[in-house]
């Protein structure tokens, strides 16, 4: 079950999706289990999120406009990060911020013992673009990412965002600019109305839509960048069994993040493992890994027919 995502090395490739996942799970799971641990992302600034409500429900899914509430970064570093030493996993600390500058020192700072990896939450706004999320852009994913790398020698992986439109190039930028890996993808953008007190059901009026109902969407996606990059890609969207996340790997991720679905069956992580452990031996699969990117596509479709498909 073991992969290999840039320098760093998962026992299987399931870990939870950031802002999902806390160490309050370890009532119900052993940590030792997954793949790595990801943190809720966390800021230099100190934040208290947004306006309530911040969740609601949807059709085969879930809005969320959370805000990134933060307790800033010495506290990450002196409460978290140690807390997490329990477990024999991996840490990857997601970090979010206003600018290029302050992701850097962000890096800078949470580089530290027991942190293995740093997962760049590039899908939240740069204030100096407008509140243009980063990853909208080919520049500001390079400013970001660049300015990271510069600033850190850990793993470094991009998360990207799905509202963009050439999600492939901006795969591309990040791995340019240093990225070890891209996680595909963060939340889309939605929005629900009550049309009984005709009030956006969110706080926020929109929000990030996750559960199945994306996972069509993101699987294209993560399909897209797989052709894109030569890092590895982790799939992100609607993953709830161990089919779903099969599906990623075979559309070219090396290993799979589950969100939503932790909050419905908070042990969903430990099913889709075991599940996928289960499939290995009954398809005579003797490294998980061999299933990246196998999904088998004709390969007399071109590149152009390929493009040309996604637009129909
Ligand atoms: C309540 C909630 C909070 C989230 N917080 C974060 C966050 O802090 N940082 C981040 O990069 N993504 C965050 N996400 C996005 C998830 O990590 C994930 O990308 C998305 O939910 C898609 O996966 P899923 O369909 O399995 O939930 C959050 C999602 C939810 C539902």
């Amino acid at each position: 079950m073991r992969v290999t995502i840039g320098g760093l090395t998962l026992k299987n490739p399931v870990m939870p999706a950031s802002g999902t996942f806390g160490l309050e799970h370890s009532r119900v799971m052993d940590f030792a289990r997954l793949g790595a641990c990801v943190t809720k992302s966390v800021t230099p600034k100190l934040r208290t999120g947004n306006p309530t409500p911040r969740v609601c429900e949807t059709d085969a899914g879930m809005l969320n406009s959370i805000g990134i509430p933060s307790k800033g970064l010495r506290h990450f570093r002196e409460q978290i990060v140690p807390a997490f030493g329990a477990w024999d996993t991996p840490l990857v600390v997601s970090v979010s911020a206003d600018t290029a500058e302050e992701f850097g020192q962000a890096c800078a700072e949470l580089s530290v013992p027991g942190v293995a990896a740093i997962e760049a939450n590039i899908s939240c706004p740069n204030l100096e673009a407008d509140g243009m999320a980063f990853a909208m852009s080919v520049r500001d994913t390079v400013a970001a990412i660049a300015a990271m790398r510069a600033r850190t020698a850990l793993p470094l992986w991009a998360k990207l965002t799905p509202n963009t439109g050439d999600i492939g190039a901006i795969a591309r930028a990040a791995e340019d600019a240093g990225a070890e890996a891209v996680v595909v993808a963060n939340t889309l953008l939605g929005m629900a109305i009550d049309v009984n007190t005709r009030m956006p059901k969110l706080g926020n009026v929109m929000g990030g839509l996750s559960g199945p109902a994306v996972k069509p969407i993101i699987v294209r996606m993560v399909y897209q960048c797989a052709r894109a990059v030569r890092i590895p890609v982790i799939g992100c969207g609607g993953i709830a069994t161990a089919e779903d996340a099969i599906e990623y790997l075979l559309a070219g991720a090396a290993a799979v993040q589950v969100g939503t679905a932790s909050f419905l069956h908070p042990r969903a992580m430990i099913a889709v493992i075991e599940g996928m452990e289960r499939y290995c031996a009954e398809h005579s699969i003797s490294r998980v890994a061999e299933l990246t990117g196998a999904v088998v596509v004709d390969a007399q479709l071109s590149e152009r027919a390929l493009r040309h498909a996604i637009q129909v």
